[in-house]
Parts: C-alpha cells; structure tokens; sequence
C-alpha cells in the first residue's frame, strides 16, 4: 500500500510530519483452533497490512484517525485520556487504546500521542486485520517510546487486548504471525512454549491462494463458547491426569476416559482439536517431503472437522471447499476462526486459471455476489518504514 496518502493526512490533521510503521495480517496452512488449546499452528505473515503514523503530541490524550472507516458508519476520529475510565466509544479506536492500557499494566509509562490508522487487510476475512492493528499500535508505541518491548510481549500485549478491551479470547497466533513474519517462511508455533521454527515455503509447482466468501465474520460468543468447551473437557481429564494443563498435553484415550463425564457436544469438538495437533505434525513432515498431494489431503480432513465437528464452517465455504475439489486442487480449507472469511487453497499451477474461473463463476450463481480472490504472498511482519 502506497502510505503517502496517511503520511499527508497526518501533516494535515496535526500539522508536522510523523513515523511510519506497519503489521501484517497472516494466514494460517493448518492448525486451526489449537492455538489456545496449547497446540501448534502454521502462519505466515502476507502482503496485506495495517499502517499508521505516529507522534508524540505533549499532551495527556490521545488524539487517532482512521480515514478507512466507513464515513456513514463510524466516527473517522476519536480522542481519548490514557486511564482505564476513557475507554472511547469508537470499536476501531477501543484496539489502540487496549494496547495502551496492556502496556501500561506491564509498567510502560505512555503520554499523549497522535496517529493515524490505515490499511488493506480486508475486514472480517479472516486475515487477522485486528492482530494486524494491535500489532501496528504496539510496535510503533514499543519504538516511539523506547519502551523495550521484545517482540513476544508485543503479541501477548495484541492477544490481552483481545481478551480485555475487544471481548474475543483468542490464542496468540494472529498477533504472534503479525510480529514475527518473515519474507518466504510460515512459522510454525509451539503455542505451549512459545517456542518457533521458521518453515521456508516454496512449493514449486503449486500456487497458494485465498478465495473470500465476502460472508463477514466477527468473532465472539461461538468463538469463546469453543474455547470453553475444550477447557471443560480439559478439567476433566486433569481429575485423572493432573499433568494435562491443555489438550495438547491429552490424547484419545484420555478423551474416552471422560466421555460420560462431558458432553457429547464438548467431546467432538476436543476430539476435533487433538486430531487437528496431530495433522499438522504429520504434515508438517509433508512439507518437508516435498508431498504437496498428501499435504493438501491434510488441509481437506482439517476443512471436515472444522465443518463438521467443530461447526465453525458456513454453507458458503462449504461450497468453496467442494468446488476445489471438483476441480482438483490439492488442498482446500476454511482458515482462521471460521464463521465466513476465506478459504485457503494449495492448487497446482497449470490448474489454477481453471479452478478460479468455474469457481467464481458458480458461486457468483449460487449466492449473487463475486467472491473476491487474493494471490498469497508471505512477507516480513511488523516493522519501522
Ligand atoms: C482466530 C484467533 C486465533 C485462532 C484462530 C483459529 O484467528 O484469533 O487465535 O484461534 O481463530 O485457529
């Protein structure tokens, strides 16, 4: 994205010049829904962002813009104090002012500043536009005011304000992909000891690329509700094994021990989760192989489970999904938390013109509106222009 636009608006707005950053949004090959539950994931960062300019302004407030919010909507600008009591009442301006308040419970001291906020991550598409922008806020914040941040505590610093200030309780694979991402590599995460590998990523051959149901998520109460469920399930299995702290640290057998004790509700969706951290290890492996085929059968059992025992799909991706199969891509799946947003597809070069022209045509005939269609590209994560 070209950033001269906010750069000019910001000299306008505040009258001097300010510091540009930027954070990616991500997208995930598999390991879906195991972030939080101690497993491992795979994302990337893409070429997709979140950009704002920033300046300290002398005084105790906050003074934001965020020039893409739909004008009809919501109000483009927002001024806000810096203690817990001025919380502002703009959604976009709620994240800014959660990481503010994240780093000043971690001892930061944080004056007044002024920023402007903007970005091409499409919204609700599961690109993870709002790890992109707590990420942005954070590094920016982290380098303005020296505060000494490491990049994990910046993505800890993203996920608590998930938690605290937007009401989602996500893991930390979003904000840990927009801070982390580097050019041609997926990461993959051990989301129990946060410990990470870098993946070099280039399927010969083989083209990744997301297809967006335009079906605008916004993750919340089902979101948190499986989260709870895998939690339960997890306190159940610790009666018996006080070593299992997430479901990572369980397996089947365990699962079965408690079948009578949980729901059967619970108990296919944590089958789901330990099925899904065995997947990515094995393909994982895959990868490393060069079994692009076997690898993209692993994403179509990952699109299964999450359709049908972690019900986190739609009709629409179900649709997409199908269509990748009928005509013959590799591996196709519902990525990110689910509900809508994208599919993300491995398909082989010489049939993706193919795939991509029958598979817009149809869905635009089923559902009436064109699916919008974005080549993956893997890039740096968050980052000083
Ligand atoms: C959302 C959350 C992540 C993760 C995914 C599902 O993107 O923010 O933490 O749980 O859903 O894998």
């Amino acid at each position: 994205m070209d950033t001269s636009k906010i750069t000019k608006k910001f000299k306008e707005l505040y009258g001097s010049e300010g510091v540009a950053y930027t954070s990616p949004g991500r997208i995930n090959l598999i390991g879906e829904h195991t972030d939080y539950n101690g497993g491992f994931v795979l994302p990337g960062a893409i070429d997709k962002a979140i950009y704002c300019v920033i300046k300290p302004n002398g005084t105790a407030k906050v003074r934001a813009y965020a020039p893409d919010e739909n004008p009809e909507k919501v109000k483009l600008s927002s001024e806000f104090g810096l203690t817990e009591a001025d919380k502002p009442a703009e959604r976009w301006a709620q994240y800014i002012f959660g990481v503010v308040r994240e780093m000043q419970k971690r001892g930061a001291s944080i004056p007044g500043f002024d920023i402007v906020i903007s970005g091409d991550v499409p919204l609700g598409a599961g690109m993870s536009s709002s790890a992109a922008l707590e990420s942005c806020v954070g590094f920016a914040l982290n380098d303005t005011f020296s505060l000494g941040f490491d990049r994990m505590q910046l993505a800890l610093i993203g996920q608590a304000t998930e938690h605290n200030y937007v009401g989602v309780k996500c893991g930390i694979m979003d904000q840990f992909a927009s801070c982390f991402g580097k050019e041609g590599s997926l990461i993959r995460l051990d989301c129990r000891s946060l410990e990470y590998e870098y993946f070099p990523f280039d399927p010969k051959g083989y083209r990744l690329v997301l297809i967006n149901t335009c079906v605008a998520h916004m993750l919340g109460g089902e979101y948190n509700e499986r989260r709870e469920s895998c939690e339960r399930v997890v306190a159940e299995i610790a009666k018996l094994h006080p070593e299992v702290k997430f479901l990572r640290d369980a397996n089947r057998e365990m699962l079965d021990e408690v079948a009578a004790k949980v729901t059967s509700l619970d108990y296919i969706r944590a089958e789901f989760v330990i099925e899904e951290i065995a997947r990515l290890l094995a393909t994982c492996e895959l990868l490393k192989k060069g079994d692009y085929e076997a690898a993209g059968r692993k994403m179509y059992e990952t699109h299964t489970g999450l359709s049908l025992k972690y019900t986190v799909s739609c009709p629409e991706l179900d649709f997409l999904n199908e269509k990748a199969k009928q005509y013959g891509v590799a591996g196709s799946r519902v990525m990110g938390g689910g509900f809508g947003g994208c599919t993300i597809n491995l398909v082989k070069d010489e049939l993706y013109d193919n795939f991509i022209k029958n598979t817009v045509a149809a869905y635009e005939k089923q559902f009436g509106i064109s699916p919008k269609v974005y080549d993956v590209v893997i890039k740096d994560g968050a980052r000083k222009l």
